[in-house]
């Protein structure tokens, strides 16, 4: 089925039709209009978009069978469970999986999901059995509940679980997610809305907290926003992207005067300052419902087929083919946490390492059948190609530095060391005297003759937890933080980007933006955020001390400052110029920093371990060109 076959009448959806819908048809989402409405207004709420309060959306079970996680509950996310025919064996642990057999296709395959469009159900029915599923997870919440309840909690934690709950947002009395920031003193802009990349640090609270509901309703909300129409309007999402951000609203009530429902908008980047694109939004989702899965047992939630369909939508905008010759995500400016232009269009390493880390979820939970087998070569393939060409061409350390130094430029031939055509002069004279003998780090992005040689934190985070990078580089990231510790830490962890972009190369790369002037909010803010990355890294690498250490210094002010989104200087002493109080993300990082120090063991819902059948499926070896030399052992001797 194609956009035009029995999609066809969503096809022209423009946002602001979708808001003007919701007024002319008050409370009636699109399964509810009369089918001529439909051609009245094209781009109305669609029903995976809009729901009505009068008729929630049960999230129940859509399938599955539900005892499969019975009492894996805690298990599962530290080891294997001993039912070995219960659960997927790829699905249920350890953190590596065993390739779909990588090697037996070895062609860089075209992704094509043929009919997805029109296989997506719009119905979900509460089971029956959702009643014992519930039971076993409840049972389990209630026994992290009472460790937790033993343990002392400091009053910086307990303030930030009081405003971590203040910050619930209820869809039809039903908790769904979190608001960005609950600041009274200034504007809120889109702050009140759920983001999805922000609900990520409070999911893993809540879920380390044992309260799983919030989560699993968020995963199946943010599935019914999630675009589905292949559209060709302009300005419209693209089949498979997830929204940035959705807000609940209250609408008259048909027929109604006083009267109002309640329905979900979300904002795919439509309203957003700059229309800039969520690429990470889907990526997110993949990783935290493996994460939900691993941590609660309940597998039956990403075996339902909307949930199956869900990811498949994502993989195939991801994986579908265009200009790009590289196995990177080429995406525009502002397309991840750094929502802002900020120079990093083209192949930035935060899309990268999460798109990695989203690959390997998917491969852990999409079920195997005929259907699949296509898309798990392909995802087999693409993580293969681009584990290669990042630890290939995005590490840098004081020898490849070195290396680049003595480049010759303008190589013509498959055999061109330099590929990219880098000129030596790129090298900035920030990093000459800044890199240490010991430790280096993934670039922010490379494009033909261009190395961002900036430190992006999120992504090389997300390198060492999804072990896109080799365990050799892993170290060396966390050797270079520790070793430029005033520079990430100082006063608040994590400086977002090192360095800040300064007169000229700020005025150019920003466009003269005065919320990222250097040494604030993207431009080398402080986003203590970032620390439940940081935690989640260092307990993968057995450093737990450096995260402790981190959390301390922040600990020290967070509460006192009332939780800000971000900090401004190079040392961040100040709470930023126009940074948000009471921000979500900073109470939940917060918590979440501390409760995975206290079960360093539950890291392992979120991070993955080296997958050496993965690196045999090299990229050169994918290719069949003759043409092609492998050097996959460069890669390896990273290794
Ligand atoms: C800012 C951040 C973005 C975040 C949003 C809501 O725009 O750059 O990453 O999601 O605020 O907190």
């Amino acid at each position: 089925m194609n956009a035009t076959g029995s999609m066809g009448l969503a096809v022209a959806v423009r946002p602001c039709r979708r808001l003007l819908a919701a007024h002319l048809f008050p409370g009636c989402p699109h399964h509810r209009l009369p089918s001529a409405a439909l051609f009245l207004v094209p781009g109305l709420p669609h029903d995976r978009r809009h729901f009505s309060s009068k008729r929630p959306r049960p999230l129940g079970g859509g399938g599955g069978s539900q005892r499969r996680y019975a009492s894996s509950w805690v298990r599962a996310a530290v080891a294997p469970a001993k039912d070995g025919a219960a659960l997927s064996d790829a699905r249920r642990l350890s953190t590596s999986v065993g390739p779909l057999s990588p090697g037996s296709d070895r062609a860089l395959e075209q992704i094509l999901i043929q009919g997805l469009a029109a296989v997506k159900p719009l119905v979900i029915e509460r089971v029956e059995p959702e009643k014992e599923r519930m039971a076993v997870v409840e049972e389990k919440v209630d026994e992290r509940a009472e460790v937790a309840k033993v343990r002392e909690e400091s009053e910086s934690m307990k303030e930030a679980w009081r405003l971590l709950k203040n910050a619930v947002v209820s869809y039809c009395g039903s908790p769904v997610g979190t608001v960005a920031a609950n600041d009274p003193a200034v504007e809120s802009l889109n702050y009140d809305q759920v983001f999805i990349r922000d609900f990520v640090p409070s999911s893993l609270a809540f879920l380390l907290k044992g309260e799983t509901e919030i989560v699993r309703n968020f995963l199946l909300y943010t599935l019914q926003l999630q675009s589905w129409e292949k559209t060709v309007d302009c300005y419209s999402p693209g089949q498979g992207l997830m929204p940035a951000s959705f807000k609940v609203r209250s609408v008259p009530l048909d027929g109604s005067k006083d009267g109002v429902e309640e329905m979900l908008d979300p904002d795919f980047g439509e309203s957003a300052i700059g229309r800039v694109a969520p690429v990470d939004s889907g990526l997110w989702w993949i990783i935290l419902l493996r994460a939900y899965g691993k941590i609660t047992g309940d597998y039956t939630l990403q075996e339902r087929v909307d949930v199956q369909t869900g990811i498949k939508l994502i993989l195939n905008l991801c994986l579908s083919d265009g200009f790009d010759m590289f196995p990177t995500l080429l995406v525009t400016d502002g397309s991840c946490m750094i929502d802002r232009r900020m120079g990093i269009h083209g192949h930035p390493l935060e899309i990268q390492a999460l798109f990695y880390c989203a690959l390997r979820c998917s491969r852990e939970m999409i079920t195997v059948n005929d259907g699949s087998k296509g898309l798990l070569r392909a995802v087999n393939n693409r993580l293969s190609a681009l584990s290669f060409h990042m630890r290939e061409y995005y590490w840098v350390d004081m020898k490849k530095i070195n290396e680049i130094y003595r480049y010759k430029t303008e190589e013509y031939s498959q055999d061109a060391i330099n590929k990219f055509n880098i000129y030596p002069e790129q090298i900035p004279s920030w990093l000459v005297d800044w890199i240490p003998e010991k430790g280096g780090y993934l670039i922010g992005n490379l494009q033909p003759a261009h190395m961002d040689f900036r430190f992006f934190t999120l992504g090389n985070l997300w390198a060492i937890v999804s072990s896109l990078a080799t365990p050799r580089q892993a170290e060396g990231i966390l050797d270079l933080m520790e070793d430029k510790w005033d520079d990430f830490v100082g006063n608040m962890p994590l400086k977002i980007c090192y360095p800040a972009l300064e007169d000229d190369e700020w005025r150019i790369t920003t466009g003269s933006d005065p919320k990222n002037t250097p040494w604030s909010y993207h431009n080398g803010g402080s986003w203590p955020t970032l620390l439940w990355q940081f935690t989640l890294a260092c307990i993968k690498m057995g450093r737990p001390e450096l995260a402790r250490k981190a959390i301390a210094v922040a600990e020290k002010r967070l509460q006192k400052d009332q939780w800000p989104e971000y900090y401004d200087t190079p040392t961040g002493r100040f709470i930023g110029k126009q940074s948000r109080l009471n921000q979500t993300w900073t109470i939940a990082g917060f918590l979440a920093s501390k409760l995975l120090l206290e079960n360093p063991e539950m890291a392992s819902i979120l991070t993955f371990e080296e997958d050496l059948q993965l690196l045999e499926g090299c990229a050169c070896n994918l290719t069949k060109s003759p043409r092609t030399k492998c050097s996959r052992h460069a890669a390896k001797s990273h290794f």
